[in-house]
């Protein structure tokens, strides 16, 4: 079983979720406590795929994210680095166009889509800044960028509670239902180690996006980041 460490080395992260593929979104459902559900659906709006448009979901694992942008009409591509985690998507959705790949290498041409999306992706790409700045390059001018990830809760007593949480209740639940529950340590650790709301914002403006702004969702667990690639 293999478990990533907080220098996040690409291969092994793609190892962890090759291992978890199988149980990945029952698993998220029990852990979230039915959260993921509402978080997918924010996301969904916050998105706002449209017939006709190109959205890639970016480190989209299994294509359960991937599946509401479809649902409008839009033509999604899900693009992983897990060849696990890939080949559990095609399984299940054999129609959707899931593409290997790297977020700090993507195979895709300059300014191809209209928007951009990661949702519980970017945390583990080791260096997030790339990824941040091979997105804005993949998006057409005036298109958008998402990004669904965990974050810092806003209320101090509610945070205290919630790293309680993670650090003491999601092991042993993780043990119960998990293929894999060190992957859920690694979950825990690098939910603490990544930069807050603000933070994360800044990055987004020093790799080029612009008009950045963020949405806390359930207490700011996690945050909806969205920004703009500059037109011409
Ligand atoms: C927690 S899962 C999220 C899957 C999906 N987006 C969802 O919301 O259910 C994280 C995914 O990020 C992928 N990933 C991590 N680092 C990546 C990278 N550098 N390039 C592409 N995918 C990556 C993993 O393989 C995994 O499938």
């Amino acid at each position: 079983m293999t478990r990533a460490s907080l220098d996040k080395q690409p291969h092994e992260v793609a190892a962890m979720f090759d291992d978890v593929a199988a149980k990945y979104d029952l698993t998220n459902d029990v852990l979230s406590l039915g959260q993921a559900r509402l978080w997918r659906k924010a996301v969904a709006r916050a998105v706002d795929a449209r017939p006709g448009q190109k959205v890639l979901d970016l480190a989209a694992g299994t294509g359960t994210s991937s599946m509401p942008f479809a649902a409008a009409g839009a033509y999604v591509v899900p693009c992983d680095f897990s060849v696990g985690m890939l080949r559990e998507g095609r399984k299940r959705q054999p129609w959707m166009p899931f593409a290997a790949g790297d977020a700090t290498r993507l195979p895709f041409a300059d300014g191809v889509f209209d928007t951009v999306t990661i949702s519980f992706g970017l945390r583990n790409v080791r260096e997030t800044d790339a990824a941040l700045r091979e997105m804005l390059r993949v998006t057409r001018p005036g298109g958008r960028v998402v990004i669904c990830e965990f974050s810092t809760p806003a209320w101090a007593p509610f945070r205290t509670v919630y790293s309680e949480y993670l650090m003491r209740a999601l092991p042993p639940v993780a043990r119960a239902v998990s293929s894999n529950p060190d992957a859920y340590v690694y979950l825990a650790e690098s939910i603490r180690d990544w930069p807050d709301q603000p933070a994360l914002a800044a990055r987004l403006q020093a790799a080029g996006w612009r008009d950045v702004a963020w949405r806390n969702l359930t207490g700011g667990i996690v945050a909806l980041h969205r920004g703009t690639k500059p037109a011409g």
